[in-house]
């Protein structure tokens, strides 16, 4: 088994006596609540999903990842992972030696110790992680929109997120590990997606499963930016797309809960570590990963991975190219196979296949499959109603 990255699976949750001591003096200490994407990070750290993170980073290394894609100690990780705190609580903050974090209904989450409390430069850290401080890029958006004060230190969770429909597809690295193992599965190729599987995708996808023992299908259903197609009508297309045109013995659907932050190449090192702590060893990496608009160039999230050595990243990352339905190839096809011009090409953009969705209108075959098009314009229609 493919070990986790810096060689220990973290585990931060408190249980039993231990929990119950911190419940009971939680008042002792400052309260701050979180948002929706701290709440979700507090998860992942907490069940080593962010291995090696035991905490929001410290100033110390939160500079070193900023700057150098690296943890103070060289380990390799390119997004901050931090924690922002409001001005008002800075003084209670810096004088207690822990914070309890809550959620916007005042439920605690976890207990972070006070171990650095900085500010930083929002306008920097967008330049440099995002590649742009174009306030109209989803995840530069967020940043601004937050604290420039952050809080580093480790962390308990002390309360388990609420999982509601997505209970049955969650896993934690430990279990995938275990579930992987199993199976027999000695090599295992991770998919991140924050969209429903269309051709394209499930093309890469049996493209690198031909090569390997298993495919963990692992989509985002942490916050997305808000013209993405939601997460749980998402999770039943994918049961769908499974069922229909996979091999069950082969496959495996688990949620991540993490958010997305839309920062292209950086975020595709990221999203590869943290398949690596679930166990697989293997991650497809397409045409402008985690991109948003055209802040990136369709390759950059692979050219990315030349910056370290394989043994710094650990997991293997599976690059294709562009890919989509070619009428004279009469398949799928990628521009690194096909030789026909673009008029051949099915290719429809994210932005225009939303909006048939949302429309009712139905893709055609050869870009989505007609069963997940069904579904997913079912799912978008009962949720416009339940919206209205
Ligand atoms: S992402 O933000 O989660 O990366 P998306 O769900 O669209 O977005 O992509 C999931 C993965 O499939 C990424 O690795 C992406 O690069 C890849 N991908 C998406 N569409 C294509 C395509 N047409 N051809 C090749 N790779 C693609």
């Amino acid at each position: 088994m493919i070990a986790p990255h810096g060689g220990t699976l973290i585990q931060r949750r408190l249980v039993g006596k231990e929990r119950e001591k911190w419940l009971e003096k939680a008042s002792q200490f400052p309260r701050i609540s979180v948002s929706e994407v701290t709440a979700a990070d507090l998860v992942c750290i907490a069940t080593g999903i962010f291995s090696p993170l035991t905490g929001f980073l410290t100033e110390k290394d939160y500079y070193a990842v900023r700057d150098d894609m690296r943890l103070a100690d060289g380990t390799v990780w390119s997004l901050p992972i931090t924690l922002p705190v409001p001005f008002e609580q800075e003084e209670a903050i810096r004088k207690s030696s822990y914070v309890i974090l809550q959620d916007s209904q005042e439920n605690i989450l976890a207990v972070v110790q006070v171990e650095s409390v900085y500010q930083v430069d929002l306008v920097d850290e967008a330049k440099r992680v995002f590649g742009t401080d174009d306030a109209k890029h989803p995840g530069v958006n967020r940043l601004f929109n937050q604290s420039s004060l952050y809080l580093g230190g480790e962390i308990w969770l002390l309360n388990e997120p609420d999982l509601g429909l997505f209970r049955q597809y969650y896993f934690e690295p430990a279990e995938t590990r275990e579930q992987f193992a199993q199976r027999g599965w000695k090599r295992i190729v991770g998919f991140q997606t924050r969209n429903p599987v269309h051709r394209a995708h499930e093309y890469i996808q049996k493209a690198a499963l031909e090569t390997v023992d298993g495919l963990f299908l692992h989509p985002l259903i942490g916050a997305t930016k808000a013209d993405d197609i939601p997460a749980d009508v998402r999770l039943r297309s994918y049961e769908v797309i499974l069922r229909e045109y996979y091999p069950k013995n082969r496959t495996f659907l688990g949620v991540f809960p993490a958010a997305m932050r839309y920062a292209g190449p950086r975020e595709a090192i990221f999203h590869a570590i943290a398949r690596k702590n679930y166990g697989c060893t293997h991650f497809i990496v397409g045409r402008d990963h985690a991109g948003v608009g055209n802040y990136y160039g369709t390759y950059d999230a692979q050219k990315i991975f030349d910056r370290f050595t394989a043994e710094e990243i650990g997991i293997t990352p599976l690059f294709f190219e562009h890919s989509f339905y070619c009428k004279r190839c009469a398949g799928m096809a990628t521009y690194k196979t096909c030789p026909h011009t673009k008029e051949h090409h099915v290719i429809l953009s994210g932005t225009k296949v939303r909006q048939m969705l949302y429309a009712g209108e139905m893709p055609p075959p050869e870009f989505s499959r007609p069963e997940v098009v069904r579904v997913l314009i079912d799912g978008l229609r009962r949720k416009d109603t339940v919206l209205k």
